[in-house]
């Protein structure tokens, strides 16, 4: 029997980082995933790699390069006769972008000897993992197996009319009228790459507030702008019937002021959530506390069992791939010993839509609702020169900070490039910075940073271009 100090099951961002930082550290590791390519090899990554962050991340750019060839090119003069959209090209393009990504994590493996098995593996007890016709002994298992699409009660999917996450990406054609339940991140993101490739996009979600998650001064801005470009978000909607025809898909639904209301369309995504994935693991082999479909840990990633660990989406807290690396890292790191610490308070969140949203900390509602004293400040891009040269000066950048110690609290943005302009706020809210110390910092000009440099200014009413 082979043994290894870890074995981890699933090689998605948690489960490959947390191999590579056992290997790191000298332990002995190995890595169990049972994803497959069309061609049958292993397609290391999980769902981020497959069928999330990278192939949808590969989309919007392809789509928004479309979008200003089409809509944006002509204001800079640049003038683009007989533009055409060729769909089999972008999604070669995707599947390649996602190819170099899982051989990248295979490289990973290689160059840190992480031994990998590719298959389901499932507990035999709480030190031996079968994975095919082979059983691992284990001194530490790390469960990191993922999450599934969470389907609507009645509208099963079947990837051709009703779609999860992994049709959406794979459209071969841009549906004439695509519906979308559920206004989060993947409906935004992906209600966004089909409107830009000429989709007639409707999205219906069930809460009242649109993007309820975000500051309410960042959903508003957000609202104003997806209405702009063509999205049309209806919430507050009671979803009552789906039903299927030859080539379309019928949605019936009770709108916010109680009227009954048909939506027709030819393509429905569904993205109203995940849910955890211990599918095959036989977790009820070794006693494994679960709630709510969740492997349950506490705050260092233990599970119930001794020397079990889980981690990323299968565990508590936000669905993010960094999220689940961290964690990852942490257990590798207690495994080895070492003491290591997640931060939950600084793990930024981003939407990769025209413009992008991203924050960190707590939001102004948040920070209300806990009778915490705070100040804000903002600042628009439109008063941004590096903005206003990219032609992209929609949205603004919102601090928070504490009243009395000024203290950074939360750091909310919408706009060109949010997701790496978040990157300084989770730097300095780490250090435990103030607002204060950010309007201290020389920021390039002309840059987009320069938006974060006065907003944090405005916290003390002291910006300087607007
Ligand atoms: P997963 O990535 O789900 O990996 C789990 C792996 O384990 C899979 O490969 C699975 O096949 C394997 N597995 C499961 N059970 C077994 C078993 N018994 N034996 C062997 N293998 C098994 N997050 C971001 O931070 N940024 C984004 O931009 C982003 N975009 C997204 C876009 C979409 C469309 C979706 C759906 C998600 C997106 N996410 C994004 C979320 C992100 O993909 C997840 O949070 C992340 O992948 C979770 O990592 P994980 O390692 O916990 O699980
Ligand atoms: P989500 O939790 O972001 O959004 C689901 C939305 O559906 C919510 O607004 C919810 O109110 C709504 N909803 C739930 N039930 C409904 C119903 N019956 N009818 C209508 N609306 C309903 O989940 P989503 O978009 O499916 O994404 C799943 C996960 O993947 C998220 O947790 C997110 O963390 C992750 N993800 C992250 C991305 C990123 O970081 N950029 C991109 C895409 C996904």
């Amino acid at each position: 029997m082979k043994s290894f100090d870890v074995v981890v099951i699933g090689g998605g961002p948690g489960g490959y980082v947390a191999a590579i930082r056992a290997a790191q550290l000298g332990l002995s590791a190995a890595c169990i995933d049972e994803a497959k390519a069309v061609d049958g090899k292993p397609a290391l990554g999980g769902t981020c790699t497959n069928v999330g962050c990278i192939p949808s991340k590969a989309l919007l750019q392809s789509s928004e390069n479309y979008e200003q060839a089409g809509h944006h090119f002509a204001d800079h003069g640049v003038l683009v006769k007989g533009l055409a959209l060729d769909l089999g090209v972008m999604q070669k393009r995707k599947e390649k972008v996602v190819k170099q990504n899982n051989e990248g994590i295979a490289y990973l493996f290689k160059k840190n000897k992480v031994t990998f098995f590719h298959g389901r593996g499932s507990f035999k007890s709480a030190s031996e993992i079968v994975v095919g016709d082979e059983t691992l002994a284990a001194k530490n298992i790390i469960i990191a197996t993922g999450s599934n699409p969470r389907a609507l009660p009645g509208a099963d999917f079947d990837e051709k009319l009703i779609l999860s996450n992994t049709g959406a990406l794979a459209l071969t054609e841009v549906p004439k009228r695509l519906g979308v339940i559920g206004a989060g991140i993947i409906g935004l993101e992906m209600g966004s790459v089909w409107r830009r490739l000429g989709a007639d996009v409707t999205i219906l979600e069930a809460l009242p507030a649109f993007l309820g998650v975000a500051d309410e001064a960042i959903a508003k801005e957000a609202a104003k702008i997806f209405a702009k470009q063509g999205l049309k978000i209806e919430t507050g909607v009671a979803i009552t019937k789906v039903s299927t025809a030859k080539n379309a898909v019928k949605i019936e639904y009770k709108a916010s002021d109680g009227a009954a209301k048909t939506l027709d369309v030819d393509r429905l995504i569904v993205s109203i959530g995940r849910v955890a994935n211990t599918n095959g693991l036989h977790a009820e082999a070794i006693g494994l506390k679960m709630e709510r479909g969740l492997v349950v840990v506490d705050g260092d990633c233990r599970t119930s069992v001794p020397n079990v660990w889980a981690v990323g989406d299968v565990v508590r807290g936000p669905m993010l791939a960094h999220k689940a690396e961290e964690e990852g890292v942490a257990a590798a790191e207690r495994i080895a010993g070492q003491k290591p610490h997640v931060n939950f308070n600084t793990i930024p969140s981003v939407i990769y839509t025209a413009p992008e949203i991203a924050w960190v900390g707590q939001t102004e509602q948040q920070l209300k609702a806990a009778g915490v004293a705070y100040k804000t400040g903002s600042f628009p891009f439109s008063a941004n020169a590096r903005a206003r040269a990219l032609g992209d000066t929609s949205g603004l950048v919102k601090f928070i900070a504490d009243a009395a110690t000024d203290a950074i609290l939360g750091v909310h943005i919408i706009g060109p490039m949010a997701g790496e302009l978040i990157a300084e706020a989770v730097a300095a809210m780490e250090f435990g910075g103030s607002a204060e110390d950010i309007g201290m910092i020389c920021h390039a000009h002309p840059s987009l940073s320069e938006a974060i440099k006065e907003a944090a200014l405005a916290v003390d009413k002291r910006a300087l271009n607007i």
